[in-house]
């Protein structure tokens, strides 16, 4: 059942930041959860108006199919292997680009939205439910950013922005990965990625799964917002995130 990451594909994520883990869930799933994530985009209504893409989160709490797919351990104890550390889900979300949405999501780095102290490692799993070539809005990664530990939230609307915090980046090589339907991509979160437009007639619908360090505590402080994120009731400022609404996993 475990699907391990092999040795190379762990040099891979230390030396880059990112790796292409190729058939993670396998197609027939992929399929149903495709379907499963229509259906939940569906049936929320207020869903935030957002070019880049449709935003469903925290599915493992309201949608008993994709539940499945956030707290498989498969896919955690890929997560695990490659961070080093225990870890806890943070949350997860459904990152849907509309046919011919016209807008790439702009580069970025995860780490500066987020309310964690004293996180060791955290990483996204980015699992293509549908076959996501270049042209349906694939990610791209800048190999090594996750060494950049200079933290500043950046603007997801604004092409320019993390290229203006550190000018070097516009001179690195960038690697876009196209994945088939049921690989997954795993990132650091401070690894510097993009993601281009849907050109496409078919939704690009992708599951991403946040983990994070199991010993990171909350911090509170207010920071600049990629979008709405789960927080842990106030009082626990500067303890552990709790692990009813943030899972240990695998
Ligand atoms: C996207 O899929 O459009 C962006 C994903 C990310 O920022 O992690
Ligand atoms: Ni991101």
């Amino acid at each position: 059942m475990a699907h391990s990451v092999t040795e190379d594909q762990a040099a891979a994520y230390h030396r880059d930041g990112f790796v292409r883990i190729p058939e993670i869930i396998d197609k027939e799933d992929a399929a149903r959860y495709a379907k499963a994530a229509l259906a939940a985009r569906d049936r929320v209504s207020d869903l935030p108006a957002d070019p880049a893409f449709t935003h469903v989160m925290q599915l493992w709490k309201h949608d008993e199919t994709l539940r499945e797919l956030t707290l498989s351990p498969v896919v955690a104890a890929a997560a695990t292997a490659l961070a080093g550390v225990p870890l806890r889900l943070y949350h997860d979300h459904l990152l849907i680009k509309e046919p011919h949405n016209g807008a790439a999501t702009e580069f970025h780095q995860d780490q500066p939205y987020w309310p964690h102290l004293g996180s060791r490692h955290s990483l996204s799993a980015w699992i293509a439910l549908v076959d996501v070539p270049v042209s349906r809005g694939c990610m791209s990664f800048i190999p090594g950013t996750h060494r950049l530990d200079d933290l500043h939230p950046q603007d997801l609307r604004d092409a320019d922005n993390l290229m203006r915090v550190f000018p070097h980046l516009r001179w690195e090589p960038r690697v876009t990965v196209p994945l088939r339907a049921g690989d997954c991509t795993f990132h650091h979160s401070l690894t510097a990625h993009t993601a281009s437009p849907n050109l496409t007639d078919d939704p690009r619908i992708a599951h991403v799964v946040v983990y994070m360090d199991a010993d990171t505590r909350y911090d509170p402080r207010p920071r600049p917002a990629a979008g709405p994120l789960p927080e842990p009731d106030g009082t626990t400022a500067g303890t552990v995130f709790p692990d009813d609404d943030f899972p240990r996993l695998p």
